[in-house]
């Protein structure tokens, strides 16, 4: 049996020895009651009893282990030029003082906090600061529109807001502040206080009474201690697409999360403490949570704030910059990046330009790795690329090949296997397992491991039936794929109307209820269609109400789109079609016109109402490029 065998075993035989030997990575104050807590099914707690600080763990204990002078975030800004590095006696300092902020501007325990900024230290700060307090921070991603923070900032009812000025894409500054404040204004619940990180580049006016510049309020703090919190209080809240425009609030405790995420450094990512991990994503996101944020500095490792994109700052080489610069031995990312460097340098020429004989492995993860990205970046890089499985909900890997274990064989289209703590199972419609390779339904049997969300914030029941009621005794992913004879899974498509665009989750039920606001809309269907670049792109379809004649609704509602839910949508196309495929019953046929969209063999349903509008469908497609050629 091979090393990976015999782990993923010793998980499955005693989850709970498994568990609480990874847990003495992490500093308790008070230690669990149980390690798991599984006396009210189908809902389980990890460590219950425990007591612990997910910040000391992640910065004062390295600092008083010796880590001091080690850089723990290094920002490398191309967008403004500016690379700046926080020690972790820096961070510890510049941490406990925005805690102290925070605290004396009434921030306590259990309280919420949004933080909306764009990839700057001081997000790292804001985000520690909470988790110091025992505050509960909820990131927001910048590419959000001002009314799906307002949505955020009704369902959380944040105390204070931490935002910024600005946020700079490639070379345009998109100032944040009138986002905020539209934002504010549009939410029932109003936060006490903002503090906002001045940047030169977009200087913001600020509200009397209610806002204070970052500057000023760290000027005048005091530090503040880590405070001692419940394993199972909750961390923080990240909202992620549901299928409807109400997102989910997805919670993470502290203790479970901060024992998983140590235990995934070295066991899946094969990082010492004391090396660099980049991890170029978002902090708005669940990838920058565990992987910019939490992970590596729980790990004492040196984590990279990258303020860039992997294509126009200033050129597809920026990642090799990088990670050259800065000696990272690995890189985590999605494949759209990968699939932007290769459109604009094929060849991959300008990674000779830069010594990179210390990186040792590519990691990728928010869509899945489509085999052509993954040969191109093993030919390219000469290094294993690791795809690997996971969601917001899981705050870290469902399967992954891990390399800290054992390597196994990869295959490309396949994030390898189901990770020890993982027992996975592909389940029919009646919840029946089914044989190797059949697809199905990938549902995780419960208990999850730790880490994983318990709940959804104010919405128990919502927890429940998204994602515990289907299949009894399994947390459903929402993923469909198989698991293969070998045991590898192939994550194949979500079985809702989650669409992934560029590793960006969205949902088309969110954005069909936009399109159904536009006074001219009878109906409207949304669907994902494939992209070369992106993974995936919204296309959007309307039926106009009788008698009304709109030669713009398709600009104005790809407008409404880019205002209520945000940039990042990347909703750019709408068509007007005079009816949508249904079947009898009136279900719009949305798989089918994806299938037509991507060019796909397909066989209308035997319900389906009346074949003859899937002409319509098929010409509506071929006037805007669909299906595209190749
Ligand atoms: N604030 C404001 N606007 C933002 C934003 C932010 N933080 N992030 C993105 N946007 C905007 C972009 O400027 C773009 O606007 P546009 O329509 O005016 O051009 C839009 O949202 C879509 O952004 P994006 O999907 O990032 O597309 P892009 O064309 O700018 O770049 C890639 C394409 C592939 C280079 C880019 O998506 C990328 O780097 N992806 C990496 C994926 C990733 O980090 N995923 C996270 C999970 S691991
Ligand atoms: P998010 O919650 O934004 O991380 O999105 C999670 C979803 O992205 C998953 O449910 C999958 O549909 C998709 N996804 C993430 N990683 C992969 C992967 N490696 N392979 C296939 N799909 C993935």
């Amino acid at each position: 049996m091979g090393r990976f065998d015999e782990v993923y075993r010793a998980a499955q035989a005693d989850p709970e020895a498994f568990w609480a030997a990874a847990a003495e990575e992490i500093h308790w104050v008070r230690s669990w009651d149980r390690v798991l807590d599984d006396s009210n099914p189908p809902y389980y707690r990890w460590f219950a009893g425990g007591q612990m600080n997910t910040c000391y763990n992640a910065v004062d204990r390295h600092v008083e282990n010796g880590r001091g002078d080690q850089a723990a975030v290094i920002y490398d800004s191309p967008v403004t030029e500016t690379i700046r590095t926080l020690t972790y006696a820096e961070l510890q300092d510049q941490v406990a003082r925005f805690a102290g902020a925070l605290a004396t501007r009434g921030v306590t325990k259990g309280d919420r906090v949004i933080i909306y900024m764009p990839m700057i230290p001081e997000a790292a700060v804001a985000m520690l600061a909470c988790a110091r307090l025992g505050a509960i921070h909820s990131v927001v991603f910048g590419g959000f529109a001002a009314n799906e923070l307002a949505t955020r900032i009704d369902d959380a009812t944040p105390k204070a807001i931490v935002s910024a000025s600005c946020g700079i894409e490639v070379k345009r500054v998109i100032a944040y502040k009138p986002l905020l404040d539209a934002a504010i204004e549009m939410a029932s619940h109003k936060p006490e206080i903002c503090i906002v990180a001045q940047r030169p580049q977009a200087v913001a006016e600020l509200t009397a009474g209610r806002d204070e510049s970052w500057e000023e309020a760290m000027s005048a703090a005091e530090p503040h201690g880590p405070v001692p919190v419940a394993a199972t209080d909750p961390l923080y809240i990240l909202y992620t697409s549901g299928t409807t425009g109400q997102p989910k609030g997805i919670v993470r405790d502290n203790g479970g999360h901060a024992v998983a995420l140590k235990w995934t450094m070295k066991n899946i990512y094969n990082i010492e403490p004391g090396e660099l991990f980049w991890s170029a994503s978002d902090v708005g996101w669940v990838v920058g949570h565990s992987y910019i944020i939490y992970a590596p500095l729980l790990h004492g490792a040196t984590t990279l704030i990258y303020e860039g994109k992997p294509v126009g700052t200033p050129d597809p080489g920026a990642f090799w910059r990088v990670i050259s610069q800065h000696k990272a031995v690995s890189l985590f990312t999605a494949p759209t990046a990968f699939r932007a460097i290769r459109q604009q340098d094929p060849e991959g020429e300008h990674i000779g330009n830069y010594d990179l004989s210390h990186f040792r492995a590519l990691f990728l993860a928010g869509e899945r790795c489509d085999p052509d990205t993954l040969t191109w970046a093993e030919e390219k890089l000469k290094v294993p690329v690791i795809d690997h499985w996971w969601q917001t909900e899981t705050g870290w890997s469902i399967a992954a090949n891990c390399l800290g274990i054992e390597q196994l064989p990869v295959k490309a289209g396949s994030p390898t296997r189901p990770v020890p703590g993982w027992d996975l199972q592909v389940l029919d419609a009646e919840g029946h397992a089914v044989p190797a390779g059949t697809i199905g339904a990938l549902a995780g049997k419960l208990p999850l491991p730790p880490g994983t969300f318990p709940t959804l914030w104010n919405a128990q029941e919502r927890y429940f039936n998204s994602y515990l009621a289907n299949f009894p005794g399994y947390y459903e992913t929402g993923d469909a794929g198989i698991i293969d004879e070998d045991g590898y899974v192939h994550v194949m498509a979500r079985t809702d109307d989650i669409i992934n665009v560029a590793g960006h989750r969205l949902s088309t039920g969110a954005m069909e209820e936009v399109l159904a606001a536009h006074p001219d809309v009878a109906e409207c269907a949304v669907i994902g269609v494939t992209d070369t670049l992106k993974g995936q792109l919204p296309v959007g379809f309307v039926v106009l109400k009788a008698g009304a004649s709109n030669a713009a609704v398709t600009d104005e509602v790809v407008t409404m789109v880019r205002q209520r839910i945000g940039p990042v949508a990347a909703f750019k196309t709408a068509a007007v079609v005079q009816r949508l495929p249904k079947t009898r019953s009136g279900k719009i046929l949305r798989a089918t016109m994806r299938k037509i969209a991507d060019g796909e063999e397909f066989k209308p349903p035997a319900t389906i109402d009346d074949p003859a509008i899937l002409d319509e469908i098929k010409d509506t497609l071929a006037g805007i490029g669909y299906p595209k050629a190749g």
